[in-house]
């Protein structure tokens, strides 16, 4: 049975829920793997928009079912506000499963999340404020709290009660701000635990009973540059969002993993702070900013904006090994005269290839740019390669070259079938 994750192979926001919702026709299962409501997936599809942040977005699809894996952080009061959303507008959300070791997202790391961005005043990360960094901060020091906790009232009364004293000991004592209540975070979780009872199971036995056709997919989050391994650390989020995380975070073992499908906007964005040697403070990066809409779907903060960048592309292709390539966007550049590619940086007065560690030599890289004519007429009717103009395959060609990976899909507007199959995704 084909498993195949879908990365995000810049900075987020490629465009993978998109990628997911038009592959989850074809899916037994959709699996989120790591992240939480700080990821943001816009869909449309014949439905009408919809901005996901916790389920996956498979669950457009009928015969799909949508699973929130042990390596996501779970804010219960969103994941229900978004169910209640969904089934507003005619989706049905039953067929969502939430692993019981996925963790939880409380109160106060929402409010830990706040404070600490506060005091790193200048050296802000810019996270989304979700809680996210304080969620897997205490999966590591094990002070988490785990979906299937909160089934077992008299468990979670007691981890509770232990972990807020902690908490609230550096609320008044660090912070200086009033502690949270036990009894009002016991009886809202202990409320949420009785309605997400009945979708909270072991989620690690997907594979068994599937047919040798029946597909899985493993959705990512976040983009592999925000990878707290190989991302821009510190400026990273804080679960891994690496294809590798895609067994992990979802209890699928590794040598099931059929394909990996990377995902990457023809141009970059970021949002946040930390490096990004390509972003163009200028009048072309608003065009693109404008054109694409690249605003957050999770905050609305603006993107940054900027040129391919084809050093972070290939490291990011190395450390996931692509299978595929998705390239999303490609329309966005239909009018442009010119495009850039940054081929290299210029570190120090050395011109360098490579992607590098520290965060300040990042920040000191130049970008080394190699101009292409733009093709200058509209791509968004098209649907077969052949019918690209030549400019515009020429440049995706570069990309795929960069990323030493085939094309599988490029997109050319945000409709599901606004899309170009090159190949098949395996
Ligand atoms: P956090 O994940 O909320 O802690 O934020 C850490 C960094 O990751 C910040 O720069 C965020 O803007 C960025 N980030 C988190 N989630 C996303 C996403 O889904 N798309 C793009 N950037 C994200």
């Amino acid at each position: 049975m084909p498993v195949i994750a879908v990365i995000g192979a810049q900075w987020g926001d490629e465009g993978k829920g998109k990628i997911v919702d038009m592959l989850a026709e074809k899916a037994r299962y959709v699996v989120r793997f790591s992240g939480g409501d700080n990821a943001g997936h816009t869909v449309v599809n014949h439905l009408g928009q919809f901005a996901l942040h916790l389920i996956p977005s498979g669950i457009f699809s009928p015969q799909t079912t949508c699973v929130i894996g042990n390596g996501v952080a779970v804010n219960p009061d969103v994941l229900l506000k978004e169910m209640n959303q969904l089934n507003q507008r005619g989706v049905d959300t039953s067929r969502l499963i939430i692993s019981d070791r996925a963790h939880l997202i409380m109160p106060y790391h929402v409010l830990l999340d706040n404070l600490e961005e506060k005091l790193r005043a200048a050296r802000a990360i810019g996270t989304t404020g979700k809680g996210i960094g304080p969620a897997f901060a205490d999966k590591a020091a094990r002070l988490g709290i785990r979906a299937g906790e909160i089934i077992d009232v008299d468990g979670f009364r007691e981890r509770l009660r232990v972990i807020l004293d902690y908490k609230n000991a550096i609320l008044e004592r660090i912070y200086g701000t009033a502690p949270l209540s036990f009894d009002q975070i016991y009886r809202q979780y202990s409320e949420f635990g009785k309605i997400l009872k009945p979708y909270i199971r072991d989620t690690s036995d997907m594979l068994l009973g599937l047919r040798p056709d029946e597909m899985v997919l493993l959705e990512g989050a976040q983009g592999a540059l925000l990878d707290p391994d190989f991302g821009t650390y510190p400026y990273t989020t804080s679960s891994s969002c690496l294809a590798s995380a895609g067994s992990l975070g979802s209890g699928i073992c590794s040598n099931k993993v059929t394909g990996i499908l990377g995902v990457y906007k023809v141009y970059c964005t970021r949002v946040g702070g930390g490096p990004m040697p390509t972003e163009l403070k200028d009048e072309t990066g608003d065009t693109i900013r404008e054109t694409a809409h690249e605003y957050g779907t999770t905050t609305g903060r603006p993107r940054r904006c900027g040129w391919f960048d084809a050093v972070a592309a290939r490291f990011s292709s190395r450390i996931n090994g692509f299978t595929r390539i998705a390239l999303t966007r490609l329309d966005i550049f239909d009018a442009f005269p010119t495009l850039k590619i940054c081929t290299g940086y210029k570190l120090d007065g050395n011109v360098i290839d490579y992607f590098p560690a520290s965060v300040s030599a990042l920040e000191r890289c130049q970008p080394i740019y190699e101009e292409i004519p733009g093709w200058q007429s509209s791509t968004k009717n098209i649907r077969k390669y052949e019918d690209l103009p030549l400019k515009a395959r020429q440049y995706v060609e570069k990309l795929a070259n960069i990323a030493n990976c085939p094309i599988s899909l490029i997109c050319v507007g945000p409709e599901r079938d606004q899309t170009i199959e090159v190949r098949p995704i395996l």
